[in-house]
C-alpha cells in the first residue's frame, strides 16, 4: 500500500509504517504548491497528512484513488467528515497525546496575559526596562477567580486541572454534554453559553471547531464579558471575530487576549492586534512538544496500518 506524506514527521512514525511494510513517499520540499500537491494524492492510496489541506467533495472527485486518510491533528474541520464517510473514506486523527502539550500553551496563554508578559518583553527588547513604579501596567492574580471551558473535552479539561491545581480556580463549562467526570473530580458547574461569558474572569475556547460557530465569540459576546476577563484561544480561529476582538480590547471591555489560533491564519502582518499591549499571540503551538509530536506520529502510524490490514482504524473521526 502507497502512502503519501506531505511533510516530514517524528522518525517513530515512520519506521513503524516501514515496517509494516507500506511504500512511503515524502517530497523533497515540505513547501509543495497545490498542483504538485495534488499530483502527489492522485498517485498514492492512503495518505498521512500534516496540516490543514482541504479534504472536500472537490478533492475526493479529483482523487478517487484515496482509500483513507490518517491526519497529523486531532482537529479535523478541514475535512468534510459527511462526504469522506459516504465515500467510505475513513478519517483518523490524533487524539490525547496533544492533550497535555494544547493545555499547557492555553494556561501559558493566560498566564502571559494576566503578567502581561509579551508587553514587558517588548519592552527589554528595546532596550527600556524602566524603573520600579507602584503603579504602572499592572497586572492580574487568578487566584481564586472563575475559568470558563467552552468546550470540556480533553484538552478542556487538562486545563481546567491546571487552573484549580495552581490557583484554586472556580470551574464552569459550557459543552454539548456534561461531563461528570470534570464535575466530580473538579467541582466544574454546567452553566449556559450567557452564563459562560458573563461569569467568566478566563474564557478559554476547547471546542472542535464547526462551520456554524464561524465567529461565534463576536461583538455581542465581548460586550457581555466581564471587564477583567482574559480571552483564550487555543482551538481554531474561525471561533472569534479578530476585529471584534480587537475593538474590545482597544476599548478596554475585556482586559487582554492569548491566542495560539487566529482569524485568518496565519495573521496579518499588518493585523492591528499586533500592536497592542494586552495580546500574545503564538503561531499555532499547541502540540509543538517532541512528546506531544512523537505521539501523534504514532498515532497516525497505528490508523494506517490498522488500515492496511483491513481493521477499523482506532482513532478514527467518521462517526
Ligand atoms: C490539531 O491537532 O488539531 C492542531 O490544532 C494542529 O492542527
Amino acid at each position: 500500500m502507497k502512502v503519501f506524506i506531505n511533510k516530514r514527521i517524528p522518525e517513530i512514525g515512520i519506521t513503524m509504517l516501514k515496517e509494516a511494510g507500506l511504500e512511503i513517499t515524502i517530497p523533497e520540499t515540505d513547501d509543495l504548491s497545490y498542483e504538485k500537491w495534488l499530483q502527489y494524492c492522485k498517485n498514492t492510496d492512503v495518505i498521512l497528512n500534516v496540516g490543514h489541506n482541504k479534504y472536500d467533495q472537490n478533492f475526493f472527485e479529483k482523487c478517487p484513488n484515496v482509500k483513507a486518510i490518517a491526519l497529523f491533528s486531532v482537529g479535523f474541520d478541514h475535512v468534510d467528515i459527511k462526504v469522506a464517510t459516504k465515500r467510505n473514506i475513513p478519517i483518523g486523527n490524533t487524539p490525547d497525546v496533544l492533550s497535555r502539550a494544547t493545555s499547557d500553551v492555553a494556561f501559558l496563554l493566560m498566564q502571559s496575559v494576566a503578567r502581561r508578559a509579551s508587553f514587558y518583553f517588548q519592552k527589554v527588547k528595546n532596550n527600556d526596562w524602566g524603573n520600579f513604579d507602584p503603579m504602572y501596567e499592572l497586572g492580574q492574580e487568578l487566584y481564586g477567580k472563575t475559568l470558563g471551558v467552552f468546550g470540556l473535552g480533553r484538552i478542556g479539561f487538562e486545563m481546567a486541572e491546571k487552573c484549580k491545581k495552581a490557583f484554586g480556580m472556580n470551574i464552569i463549562y459550557h459543552n454539548r454534554n456534561h461531563n461528570e467526570e470534570a464535575e466530580k473530580e473538579l467541582v466544574a458547574k454546567y452553566v449556559s453559553f450567557d452564563e459562560l461569558i458573563e461569569q467568566s474572569d478566563v474564557l478559554s475556547i476547547h471546542a472542535n471547531f464547526k462551520p456554524e460557530q464561524s465567529n461565534l465569540f463576536n461583538a455581542s459576546v465581548f460586550e457581555k464579558m466581564k471587564k477583567n476577563a482574559i480571552f483564550v484561544n487555543t482551538a481554531r480561529g474561525g471561533f472569534h471575530n479578530q476585529k471584534d476582538l480587537y475593538e474590545a480590547l482597544v476599548s478596554g471591555q475585556i482586559w487582554g487576549a492569548g491566542l495560539d489560533v487566529t482569524n485568518p491564519e496565519p495573521i496579518e502582518e499588518n493585523d492591528p492586534i499586533l500592536k497592542l499591549s494586552n495580546v500574545c499571540v503564538l503561531p499555532h503551538i499547541g502540540s509543538a512538544t517532541v512528546e506531544a509530536r512523537n505521539g501523534m506520529s504514532r498515532l497516525a502510524a497505528e490508523n494506517l496500518i490498522a488500515f492496511s490490514k483491513g481493521e477499523k482504524m482506532p482513532h478514527i473521526a467518521n462517526p
